[in-house]
């Protein structure tokens, strides 16, 4: 008997209304009764309700009864942002059909190709519907041309829909029923009673980590003994249960059937996302490579920034902190560190700057942890004495290299074709150099190649403000090409402040020196004494300002002439600058810090 499940998630550009969708369809599901619903239901986070924005998929379970037949309908939500590529490549290895949404008023934005690209690729059945008709409905038509184009459809067979209104979502659910195949064993071994592909995991602190999992073949219940194959750890099942969207307790997790299994397990790293778990024997016995399912494409970070404890946080507080983020956040990679002046740390990988931003976010809400942070670094391979280091920290980076070599990037920005002389001329700033240039209906796309350094300059914002919002991009490693870089210091009262050391283009050494010079001027407080700020690259001071020093009346309080106590204080005072000078230390503040490196 073919089965009654249908998976399938929504892929869109971010913002184009994949959340407010998903709440539609759990109203028309009855799976959240009205009194309970909220905006942007599956996004569970504070911080995604508050930035409107999707971190994190939660994954939902809709009973659903069509023209008399029940059907289990398991919906992923994915987040749209280009840093988070890898989750979405994840939840579309869990599934079999794609809602692709494309926002009227915005039209095919740079995800919305990768995304289609990513779900193509994945073999998915895609259904494509322009959205957000309540507020232009006069470019349905049209932007529901273009979209049937990309997917290779005709226009008749895109859903036009609301889902503010919910106009058109019953037609859509209808589609997804209709459509999307229902999921079929991947294996006729029949040593197989069990298998499935951990597709994202969370910290429970009762229960252990759950790995949230596709079952592929069989089944698998709770007391079931299985090895999660990568480690080759045996584990027996704790409990199983399905998303509604909380987690409920279930008898079985069926072949076809998303749900979560409890490990016990509380080392993060033993459950791996893109894992398989497969059912054995008691006993656990290492799992021929043939069972293992083919595995997620690893996430790469691409820019790695120092974490150091500050405040009264420990650095066991900060280690802990990024250890319980990880639970949730599978891309989140780190390493120890160290700073004389800051103490132990961590240096940490992340896609991009947003996830930056929000792991930031979450870890001093979250865990109340205080923390400094580097600026942010790539890794070169730098040849130096003949041989090839790769070099994370700028600290490491040899004064004379032979050569320096930098990960580069190809770029796909897609923007309406007005702005397209804007986006070209911004590219100059970033060294970003056109590859190809042509029309996707009322847009263009630019493919071009840049140096991955230049990306984590801002480049996603400066691209979205000079395009009212529109243009969008989307990127993949593509080699690596040499560098023209220099490392920059920041010396204060002649002391160089190792956390503000870092590797920049020599283009733009003269310009950052001094734009940081200048910044910490403002900044800093008046000292006891007067302090040089100073910007040092190739061995010569590039920018320097003086903090002057602070005057502070020491003698207000004396009123009248007594002239020799006014000197004993004067002279008090200038003992203290010189005690103060001799330490030579200006303790910059967590404030300035965070002041500093702010863009
Ligand atoms: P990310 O998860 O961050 O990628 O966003 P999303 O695709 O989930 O978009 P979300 O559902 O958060 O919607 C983005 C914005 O568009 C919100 O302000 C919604 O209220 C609004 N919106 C979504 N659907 C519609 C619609 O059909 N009509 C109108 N007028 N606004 C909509």
């Amino acid at each position: 008997m073919e089965s009654n499940i249908r998976n399938f998630v929504i892929i869109a550009h971010v913002d184009h209304g994949k959340s407010t969708l998903a709440d539609r369809l759990l109203e028309i599901t009855s799976t959240i009764p009205g009194r309970r619903m909220k905006p942007q239901y599956l996004d569970q986070l504070d911080l995604e309700r508050e930035r409107g924005i999707t971190i994190k998929m939660a994954p939902v379970r809709m009973d659903y009864e069509l023209d008399g037949t029940p059907y289990v309908l398991n919906l992923i939500d994915t987040p749209g942002h280009s840093d988070f590529q890898y989750e979405v490549s994840r939840a579309l290895e869990a599934v079999e059909g794609a809602i692709l949404l494309v926002d009227v008023t915005k039209g095919i934005q740079a995800q919305t190709l990768s995304n289609f690209r990513n779900a193509r690729a994945a073999g998915l059945t895609i259904i494509g519907a322009v959205n957000k008709i309540d507020v232009a409905p006069e470019n349905a038509d049209r932007m529901a041309a273009s979209l049937a184009e990309l997917i290779g459809t005709s226009p008749e067979k895109i859903f036009h829909i609301s889902g503010r209104t919910g106009a058109g979502v019953p037609e859509l659910l209808r589609a997804v029923i209709r459509d999307v195949p229902p999921p079929r064993p991947r294996t006729a071994d029949t040593a197989v009673g069990g298998r499935a592909l951990i597709f994202d995991s969370l910290y429970n602190d009762h229960k252990g980590i759950l790995a949230y999992v596709r079952v592929v073949d069989g089944e698998i219940r709770a007391g079931d003994d299985v090895v999660l194959v990568a480690g080759d750890t045996a584990v027996r099942v704790k409990e199983v249960g399905v998303f509604v969207p909380e987690h409920k307790t279930a008898l079985r997790l069926k072949e076809g059937e998303i749900g979560y299994l409890a490990t016990g397990l509380k080392e993060p790293a033993l459950v791996r996302i893109g894992d398989t778990v497969f059912k054995t024997a008691p006993g656990g016995v290492a799992v021929p490579d043939r069972f293992a399912l083919t595995g997620y494409r690893e996430a790469a970070p691409v820019m790695f920034i120092s974490f150091y404890p500050d405040g009264a946080t420990k650095f066991e507080d900060l280690k802990k902190g990024f250890e319980r983020l990880r639970l949730t956040d599978a891309a989140l990679s780190f390493e120890p560190d160290a700073n004389e002046a800051l103490g132990r740390g961590l240096k940490v990988g992340f896609l991009g700057q947003l996830h930056f931003e929000i792991t930031s976010t979450r870890l001093e809400r979250e865990f109340g942890v205080n923390f400094l942070t580097s600026f942010p670094s790539i890794a070169y391979r730098v040849k130096h004495k003949g041989e090839f280091l790769i070099v994370k920290d700028p600290h490491d980076f040899p004064t004379d290299p032979e050569g320096v070599f930098q990960p580069m990037i190809r770029l796909e920005i897609l923007s309406p074709s007005q702005y397209m002389n804007a986006v070209v001329n911004l590219g100059k700033n970033y060294q970003l150099e056109v590859i190809e240039i042509k029309n996707i209906g009322d847009n263009v796309s630019i493919t071009a190649r840049m140096p991955l350094a230049e990306l984590i300059r801002d480049f996603d914002d400066q691209l979205k403000s000079i395009s009212a919002g529109f243009a969008s991009f989307s990127y993949e490693f593509d080699g690596e090409a040499s560098a023209d870089v220099e490392r920059l210091e920041i010396l204060l009262a002649n002391e160089p402040v190792s956390a503000l050391t870092r590797i920049v283009f020599k283009k733009d050494l003269e310009r950052e020196g001094r734009a940081t010079v200048e910044r910490l001027k403002k900044l800093l407080p008046a000292e006891q004494f007067a302090v040089a700020i100073q910007a040092r690259a190739e061995g010569r001071i590039i920018a320097r300002e003086t903090l002057a020093a602070m005057k502070k009346d020491v003698t207000g309080y004396l009123y009248g002439g007594d002239r020799s106590r006014k000197m004993k204080l004067w002279k008090k005072q200038k003992r203290g600058k010189e005690r103060l000078k001799a330490s030579g230390r200006v303790n910059l503040s967590a404030e300035i810090f965070r002041e500093i490196l702010k863009k």
